[in-house]
């Protein structure tokens, strides 16, 4: 259907379509199963840096065969000693005898690592140079000196994995280097900024999907000799949840218009994520209340929407991050 690579040209096998298109699909994706949408956001995220900034030979090697599904892709930047200070990576990539750079380090919270066949991982050339020091390197995961080690047990969004990769003198050759040594730390903001509309869009299909659940069951569940809907506190809690579902789309939508109009984005995506997350944390949290023990069983997908919640106010950024951006982006005046 084209999922994984939506905004990837027809030319290299994608769908051709914008970044709206996008927000739409992951929406309707999330809405019926979360987790899965990680394995599209996250490799709709890579293939669209590797279009924008892949040459002509990476794109061949790196994009066309993970268009249509048949390859997944990982993005690797976060580190055990570094998530949200993404330009504290300490990974290092050093150029050895023959010309490639050779990598040292472990990347964690990798999503789609366990199911990947390659991807982008972020390293340093020379960590003095700190951000303009990372460096993007696309590569296949089987290669000698790459491992996938530890798996995470987590709370939510459990049918995508989160592993460990280990590098351990990795050589990777100069043609694989995505953009030009030392331009990775822009790179990774700027495809961040893409992904954190998908993330937006994930985390708004999470919490209609918990509106839905609410609503159908305030309509059907009989109590104090009426139908839960017809409670006026009752009526509260889904006309706030409805309200917050709206503002997250339409934020959503915005930052992707935006983006397929090439405007900038960073406080329009920032924003779209941030309320998106809290609104699917809110809607999960009010639909449990709203179906009280039933919500809190599996029975009922209510407890699974709070756990896969939760983690949208996490990776991509976690909110605190989203709201440092958005006051960076006042204070310098950076604004649609
Ligand atoms: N677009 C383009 N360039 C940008 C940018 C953006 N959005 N944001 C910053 N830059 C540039 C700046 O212009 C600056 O460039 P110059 O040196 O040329 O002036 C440079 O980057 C450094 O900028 P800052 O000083 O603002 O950078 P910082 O070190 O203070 O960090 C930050 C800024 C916003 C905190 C950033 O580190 C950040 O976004 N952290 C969160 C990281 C994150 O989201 N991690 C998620 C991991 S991936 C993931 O979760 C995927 C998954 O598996 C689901």
């Amino acid at each position: 259907m084209g999922l994984m690579s939506v905004v990837v040209s027809e030319e290299y096998g994608g769908a051709g379509l914008d970044y709206q298109a996008y927000a739409i699909g992951m929406e309707e994706v999330a809405r019926g199963d979360a987790a899965v949408s990680v394995l599209m956001g996250v490799n709709n995220m890579y293939v669209g840096v590797v279009q924008q900034r892949g040459t002509d030979q990476q794109k061949q090697q790196f994009l066309v065969p993970y268009t249509q599904g048949q390859h997944i892709a990982f993005y690797a930047l976060s580190e055990p000693g570094s998530g949200s200070d993404a330009s504290a990576a300490s990974t290092t990539a050093k150029l050895n005898g023959s010309g490639d750079y050779l990598l040292n380090g472990t990347k964690a919270w990798i999503s789609n690592s366990k199911e990947a066949s390659g991807g982008l991982v972020f390293a340093t050339i020379d960590k003095s140079l700190k951000h303009k020091g990372i460096t993007a390197l696309l590569t296949a995961k089987d290669v000698p000196g790459l491992t996938i080690a530890k798996r995470e047990n987590k709370l939510g969004m459990r049918a995508s994995s989160t592993c460990q990769l280990v590098l351990n003198d990795v050589a990777i050759p100069q043609s694989q280097v995505l953009g030009g040594a030392g331009h990775g730390f822009r790179i990774a903001m700027e495809s961040l900024d893409c992904g954190r509309i998908g993330i937006a869009a994930q985390a708004t299909g999470i919490a209609q999907a918990a509106l839905e659940l609410a609503v159908d069951y305030a309509d059907k569940r009989v109590a104090f000799g009426q139908r839960l809907s017809r409670l006026q506190l009752i009526q509260q809690k889904l006309a706030d949840m409805a309200l917050r579902v709206e503002t997250a789309r339409l934020l959503t939508w915005r930052a992707a218009w935006l983006k397929d109009n090439g405007l900038s984005i960073t406080k329009e995506a920032a924003m779209a994520k941030l309320h998106a997350s809290e609104t699917a944390t809110f809607c999960a949290h009010q639909c449990i209340q709203i179906l009280g023990g039933m919500g809190y069983t599996t029975d009922l997908p209510a407890e699974l929407y709070y756990r896969n919640a939760r983690v949208t106010e996490i990776y991509e950024g976690t909110s605190e991050i989203q709201r440092i951006v958005i006051a960076n982006c006042i204070m310098k005046g950076i604004s649609n």
